[in-house]
Order: structure tokens, then C-alpha cells, then sequence
């Protein structure tokens, strides 16, 4: 992406359009605080989250460089500074097949005020969106979403899937063997500072994670402006037996104010590069005294955790949904940017009503995994599909087979879409292993 997408001018197609409708769309200058702040509010309000405090502002002000907030705004209101709707964006680096991180434009803070929703707001600033990541060089753009019935119509598909689960943590019993390090306690800072390099390790080598910088990183680990129900938590690192960082688990106890000794653990994040750090850290969680229940939220559909104790019964998996929703905007850029299972070449005839990523293309793989994607179409295995849908095949998270299945993509001669999953999917599925 270009450096310069973060100050691009509003999108004056949108800004036209809004105009008609007496609004007027504006970026947020970030050198003007009080207009920062009004947005922040807003966008606060559109989630139904509590009025942000001083404390949570001054948080925040570091993020104000980093991003590109967009406020439209009503000159007939009673506060007409506050903005009637809100979106915000940045580059982020998304990891895909072959291990590059792909610059695509990040969205969210999507919102439209209950007093001007259903009036074509949201549509307003989702399309301008999409043309400043495109005049920005991105080819795709990602965003994860409060609802699931929103974003397809603006050709973004389901793109990684997440799990949240309950583990009995008395009956699992542990199966998974000795580690060779140690996990020790470490307070808000050093998890900060060690996460700091261990997140961007683990992130690389995610397919389907980004790159998570300013606040929302540090909100990880309770900022301290936040009440203190919400910041208590406790960090645990593991360290190679050559005393490396390899791991760190965020976690906090929920009291059973009937038995004290069943607290419940939530773990919120759990980051691991070596497989003997993921397997102490779990360990450590489901070892803990006076705890009867472990809770984990966005994890992988394939969680090696289920291997890990005697009885894979006691994880009951209390939540399997679509996390990340992909929106490819330049189809040679963003197929040429992963490798594939192998030689091969496969067609796609892509239907994107907002024409980004209209038209036919050919993936030409070679045996390293390595493609040269043309536009056109050539003879052999071809894919007929709306651009949501090659978002969903995009990180190789969802099956073509599948989507074949669903009528949600046609094969030019049957067998197309398993040759296609044969090229596109890769031995582990892609997760996003946190919110934006
Ligand atoms: C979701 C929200 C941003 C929509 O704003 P809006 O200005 O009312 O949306 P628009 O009028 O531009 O509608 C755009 C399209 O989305 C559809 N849509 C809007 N809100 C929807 C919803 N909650 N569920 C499903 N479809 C929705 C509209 O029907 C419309 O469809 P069409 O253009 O294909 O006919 C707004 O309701 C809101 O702020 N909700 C609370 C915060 C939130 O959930 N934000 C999304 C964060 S990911």
C-alpha cells in the first residue's frame, strides 16, 4: 500500500452524495483534539459502549496518527460536532499462504447514529472505503463484524473461523507430556514488552492474523484507564530452557462467590511460537488449584488443545463463527501475493457489482507454490463467483467443494472445485486471533 492512503482526502464521490442529503463527510483532522474526541464518542455511542473518560481518551491519542477516521456530520442537530456516523481504517499487514503479510486496508468503527440509520450512511462510507483502499494500492480489504448480515453485500466473504470453549478443567487430564522451560508470572509490563516481539512472531506465521498496533494491542493487557474489573488480569510467560520468551498467556479469575475453590479461568489471549510453549502454557491454565472451569475465546477451529488432555470431551465448544471477513479489491495483486498447494492452474470468473474485482483471471502455479495470475480466462478448471465468495476461498479457510455445494460458486465441468481446494487450502486453517 501507499504510506500516504492514511491522509488521502474524503472520498468525494461519497461526500457528493451525503451532500445531496445535507450531511457533510469529513476526515478528522488529528490535530484537532476536541474533533477526535466527538468521534471517539460517537463511535462509542454506535456500540452501545459507555461514554469514554478522559483517562480512556488520553489512551487513545497515540492511535490518532496511525489510522484515518472519517466523520459525517449533520449541521441541523443540536450537537452538530458529534458525527452521525463513523467509520475509521488503516494498513495492516494480513498473513497469507506462503507466509507475506499482504497490505490491505483494515475498516472498522462502522457506525450510524439510531437517529439517521437506514439512509444509505453506512453504504455511503463502506463504498468510499473501498475506493480509498483501491487509489491506495491495497488489494484487499478486511474488517471483523458486530453482525454477519452486513458486509457480504459490499463483497466481503467470511474469511477465518473462530471457536470459544469451556474446558472441565478437573476431568480433562493432562495428556501432553513434560516441557522443557518454565512458565513464570510477569506483571502488565513485562507481558507488554514480551508480547511486543512474541505477537509479531506469531502473527507472521498465522495465516489470516494482522498486524495489531497502538491501542488495540495495549487493550490486551487492561489499560489503566479502564474500571478495575476490567484490567484484573494476570500474565504468564513460558521460557525456552535457554530462558527465550516463547509464550504468554493473559488470563482472569472469575470467582464462584459459592465455592471458593471453583473459579473460573478466561483466558483472553494465548500466544505461543513453539509448540512446548502452548503446551505448557494450557498446561499451566488447566492445572491451576482452586479452579474448576477454563474459558478461551478465538480460538482455531482445529485447536491442537483437544490432543492434549486424557478426555477431549471435557473442551465443549461453545462457539464456532466467522471471524474475519475478506473483500479482494485487485485480484492478480492479491492472488499473486500467497502460493498454492502445488502446479496447477485454475480459472475464476469473478462478478463484483461494484466493479473492483470484476472480470476473469488465471492462476498459474508452479510446482514451489509460487503463481503468475493473468486476466482471462484459459481452458481447464474454472470457478464462476461473486467476489464475497473468493474472499471466503482467499486464506484457504473455506472449501470450494463446499461453497459448490451451497450454490454459492458454479464449476465450469464438475471436479473444478476440489482441483481448486487442492491449490487453495492449506494444512491448517487460517485464524484471526483478535478483534479490530
Ligand atoms: C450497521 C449500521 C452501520 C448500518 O448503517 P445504516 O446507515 O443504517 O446502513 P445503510 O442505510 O447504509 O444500509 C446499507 C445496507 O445494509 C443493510 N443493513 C444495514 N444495517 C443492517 C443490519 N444491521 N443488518 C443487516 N443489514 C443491514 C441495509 O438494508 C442496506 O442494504 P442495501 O443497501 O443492500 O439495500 C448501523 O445500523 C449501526 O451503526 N449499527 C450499530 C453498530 C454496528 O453494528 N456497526 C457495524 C460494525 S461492524
Amino acid at each position: 500500500m501507499h504510506a500516504d492512503a492514511l491522509t488521502a482526502p474524503v472520498d468525494a464521490a461519497a461526500a457528493a452524495l451525503l451532500a445531496e442529503r445535507g450531511l457533510r463527510m469529513a476526515v478528522v483532522d488529528p490535530a484537532d483534539r476536541q474533533a477526535w474526541h466527538d468521534w471517539v464518542a460517537a463511535d462509542a455511542r454506535g456500540f452501545h459502549d459507555k461514554e469514554p473518560s478522559a483517562g480512556f481518551l488520553e489512551d487513545l491519542a497515540g492511535d490518532v496518527p496511525l489510522q484515518r477516521a472519517v466523520g459525517v456530520y449533520d449541521e441541523t442537530i443540536a450537537e452538530p460536532r458529534v458525527p452521525v456516523a463513523t467509520v475509521v481504517s488503516w494498513p495492516a499487514a494480513l498473513t497469507v499462504p506462503g507466509g507475506g503479510g499482504v497490505g490491505s486496508w483494515a475498516i472498522s468503527g462502522v457506525t450510524v447514529s439510531p437517529t439517521h440509520r437506514r439512509r444509505g450512511i453506512a453504504r455511503a462510507m463502506l463504498e468510499s472505503e473501498l475506493r480509498v483502499a483501491v487509489a491506495g494500492g491495497a488489494p484487499l480489504a478486511i474488517l471483523t463484524v458486530s453482525e454477519a448480515t452486513i458486509y457480504r453485500r459490499f463483497g466481503f466473504g467470511p474469511a477465518t473461523w473462530a471457536t470459544a470453549f469451556t474446558v472441565d478443567a478437573r476431568r480433562a487430564g493432562w495428556a501432553g507430556g513434560e516441557t522443557p522451560g518454565r512458565v513464570q508470572f510477569v506483571g502488565r509490563d513485562g507481558a507488554i514488552a514480551t508480547a511486543r516481539t512474541l505477537f509479531e512472531e506469531a502473527w507472521r506465521a498465522t495465516v489470516g492474523d494482522v498486524e495489531i498496533v497502538g491501542h488495540r494491542f495495549t487493550r490486551l493487557f487492561g489499560a489503566p484507564s479502564e474500571p478495575e474489573d476490567q484490567r484484573a488480569r494476570r500474565f504468564a510467560r513460558y521460557d525456552d530452557e535457554d530462558g527465550t520468551a516463547r509464550g504468554l498467556v493473559v488470563y482472569r479469575l472469575v470467582e464462584n462467590p459459592a465455592d471458593f475453590a471453583d473459579y473460573t479461568v478466561e483466558v483472553l489471549q494465548l500466544v505461543a511460537t513453539t509448540d512446548d510453549a502452548y503446551r505448557a502454557l494450557w498446561r499451566f491454565v488447566l492445572d491451576l488449584d482452586l479452579v474448576g472451569t477454563v474459558k478461551a475465546w478465538l480460538r482455531t477451529v482445529d485447536e491442537p488443545l483437544r490432543w492434549l488432555i486424557r478426555d477431549p470431551r471435557m473442551i465443549r465448544t461453545t462457539e464456532l463463527r466467522e471471524h474475519l471477513w475478506v473483500r479482494v479489491l485487485d485480484p492478480v495483486a492479491a492472488l499473486s501475493a500467497r502460493t498454492y498447494g502445488g502446479a496447477g492452474r485454475l480459472g475464476l470468473r469473478i462478478a463484483d457489482p461494484l466493479g473492483h474485482a470484476d472480470g476473469a483471471f488465471t492462476i498459474e502455479s508452479d510446482a514451489s507454490g509460487r503463481a503468475v495470475v493473468t486476466p482471462g480466462a484459459a481452458d481447464g478448471p474454472l470457478l464462476e463467483l461473486p467476489v464475497d465468495a473468493l474472499g471466503s476461498l482467499y486464506l484457504g479457510g473455506a472449501s470450494a467443494a463446499v461453497l459448490a455445494a451451497a450454490g454459492r460458486l458454479r464449476e465450469r465441468t464438475p471436479g473444478d472445485a476440489a482441483i481448486a481446494d487442492r491449490l487453495l487450502r492449506a494444512s491448517r486453517p487460517p485464524a484471526l486471533t483478535t478483534w479490530f
